[in-house]
């Protein structure tokens, strides 16, 4: 009985496992004929293309200036971009019309190929008013929370979604070696541990299974070596070694490619003099080659006509962003050079093939249009109280002298400090809005001086300081950077940045400070700027980067219904010494010694 017993188990074992086989055989097959079925797709499209339909594909335009009425199907266009200029309707309605009727024109087309929209949405879908804007990634980065980013990024998915858009040029990966450089503030940390496991929760976040319409495309950027110029010049040339490069630049971009990141930009910087969009050992023989990208190589702004023309395609570009006037140049440059045999047919199909296999990735073919059903989930609570968690955790502490912080919420009186601190444009720095930013308060956002009369009665405010309010138990002083962006945002005699505090903001502490009034900085600011004197003087000092439209998550911190939990994304510099080096501060060069090392970040 045993022994029949024992043979009946072992030929259950065998049925059972022989199952299992069949059952991962058939995962298997179903995966690869999924990915084999595209591959199909796209030679089978590729097969029937003209060179000029070819080059369409490679190409991106504004919806604006770019294009005449027509130009999409006679000019075969790939691409949408929407950034600072015209906005394409009115209201989330308008934007989704215009891109669909744009569609609408591109499928009418010979192929019928689908376009992909593109757009600058790197902290929340934040060119549209009324959007969802998240604290720039220096804050994300300062939470150390992949999850919360992951979070983050689905909804600006969605948000970009629902105001007609497939693709977004997000997330920035760059490592800052200088802070002197205007986009610091757009990467996420000086580490690159942190670079690269904030840069995978984004690329997941934004692309989930890429295929469905709550989903967009991804971009990592800018490749490579963008934060990393002499002296923090955007655009500038970088003499990083290429040991360098690999250890501390290139793992953010694995990791991303790793997560199936559908496009890399190029960036604007020359590495040794060359400049990136031309550097073919880096795009194509380690980003694609080595690495394994198959996804698009898109330029920056102008990169055709400003980093090589043809040259850039013979590199690995994919696709151009033919703005401001490079549309023709582009494509009778390219045509030119593909008759002539500078460039090959084969680099021109790999280009098509990548273009096409992220539009059946995405399912363009059919669902190429937005739908109407994500407007009501524009800037909508559930989204906003994410961003609010995502404010409060970007904060760093730096100082808490006899517990100042949290405040009590039965104080008497509370003078609230600077122009930051009710201005939702200069709480959300540049790229809101408008690209360069703005100093307006926008539609939907809250202030810090909103969150905080939340909490009391008793708060006055006092934006300049004008020294009438010495009375007061509590000053909270908001001070920080105006917003800017690329270029504008280098700290250098041109742009008048400067790294340290104007004279007015230092006013405004020292007003508070010398009549002994116990005082706390909320620091808004795009980098770690030199603040020492004022660090020593005040009771309490907060790093809060740039918070975006929850700006009353401040207060939940402050009045302690939340504990403080951020981490430095930055070592923070002493003195402007610090910055007379080509990568000042370089704290990765143990000569400099930081006030607060990587990592600080004090809590109740
Ligand atoms: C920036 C990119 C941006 C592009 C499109 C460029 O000037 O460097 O980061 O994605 O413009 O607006």
């Amino acid at each position: 009985m045993a022994k029949r017993l024992n043979i009946l188990y072992r030929l259950m074992f065998l049925v059972f496992g022989f199952g299992i086989v069949l059952c991962c055989q058939k995962v298997e097959t179903k995966k690869l004929s999924h990915d084999a079925m595209i591959a199909y797709r796209v030679d089978s499209l590729l097969a029937l293309m003209t060179l000029e339909e070819k080059i369409g594909q490679m190409t991106q335009v504004r919806h604006f200036s770019d294009i005449q009425k027509g130009d999409i199907g006679t000019k075969y266009i790939g691409s949408v971009i929407h950034t600072n200029g015209p906005l394409p309707g009115e209201g989330a309605y308008g934007w989704q019309a215009k891109f669909t009727a744009l569609q609408k024109e591109a499928l009418s087309t010979r192929l019928g190929i689908p376009l992909l929209f593109g757009v600058d949405a790197v902290h929340g879908q934040n060119t549209f008013k009324g959007a969802t804007i998240f604290p720039h990634n220096i804050g994300l980065g300062a939470t150390r929370n992949p999850d919360l980013v992951q979070k983050a990024a689905q909804i600006t998915a969605i948000e970009a979604q629902a105001t007609g858009f497939n693709w977004v040029f997000s997330p920035c990966v760059a490592i800052p070696y200088n802070e002197k450089w205007g986009r610091v503030y757009e990467a996420f940390s000086e580490s690159t541990e942190v670079t690269q496991a904030m840069a995978k929760a984004s690329v997941r976040g934004h692309q989930g299974n890429l295929s469905d319409r709550t989903t967009v495309m991804a971009t990592a950027k800018h490749y490579i070596g963008d934060g990393a110029t002499d002296f923090g010049i955007e655009g500038g040339n970088t003499t990083v070694s290429s040991n360098e490069i690999n250890k501390r630049l290139l793992p953010p971009y694995q990791e991303a490619v790793k997560e199936g990141v559908g496009a890399i930009m190029a960036s604007f910087n020359t590495l040794n003099d060359m400049p990136l969009h031309a550097h073919k050992a880096l795009i194509t023989d380690t980003l694609k080659t080595k690495i394994g990208f198959d996804g698009i190589v898109l330029t920056d702004w102008k990169g055709y006509s400003k980093y090589g023309k043809n040259a850039i395609v013979n590199a690995g570009v994919d696709m151009v962003m033919a703005v401001d006037g490079d549309l023709d140049l582009f494509q009778n440059g390219l045509k030119n050079g593909v008759e002539k045999g500078s460039v090959s047919m084969d680099r021109i199909n790999d280009a098509v093939k990548r273009i096409l296999r992220q539009k059946y990735r995405l399912d363009l073919f059919n669902k190429p249009f937005p739908d109407t059903t994500l407007i009501q989930k524009i800037g909508s609570l559930d989204h906003r109280n994410t961003a609010r968690q995502a404010v409060r955790e970007s904060l760093v502490l730096l100082k808490n002298d006899n517990n100042v912080l949290p405040i009590d919420k039965q104080v008497k009186k509370i003078v609230v400090v600077g122009e930051h601190a009710h201005n939702s444009g200069l709480q959300s720095g540049g790229w809101t809005i408008s690209w360069q930013g703005d100093i307006e308060n926008y539609e939907g956002a809250t202030t810090i001086l909103d969150g905080l009369k939340r909490y009391s009665n008793n708060i006055i405010y006092d934006a300049d300081a004008t020294g009438n309010h010495v009375d007061a138990d509590i000053a909270i002083v908001v001070v920080g950077e105006k917003p800017y962006a690329e270029f504008f945002g280098d700290i250098n005699e041109n742009t008048g940045f400067k790294l340290t505090l104007s004279e007015a903001h230092k006013k405004y502490i020292n007003t508070y400070v010398n009549a002994g009034v116990r005082t706390v900085v909320i620091l808004i600011s795009g980098r770690p700027l030199v603040v020492t004197d004022q660090l020593r003087a005040v009771d309490a000092f907060v790093a809060a980067w740039l918070p975006g439209s929850e700006g009353d998550g401040i207060a939940e911190v402050l009045f302690g219904d939340y504990d403080f939990s951020g981490k430095l994304p930055h070592s923070w510099p002493e003195s402007l010494e610090d910055f007379s080096g080509r990568f000042g501060p370089n704290f990765w060069d143990n000569s400099i010694k930081p006030l607060f090392q990587f990592g600080y970040g004090l809590s109740y």
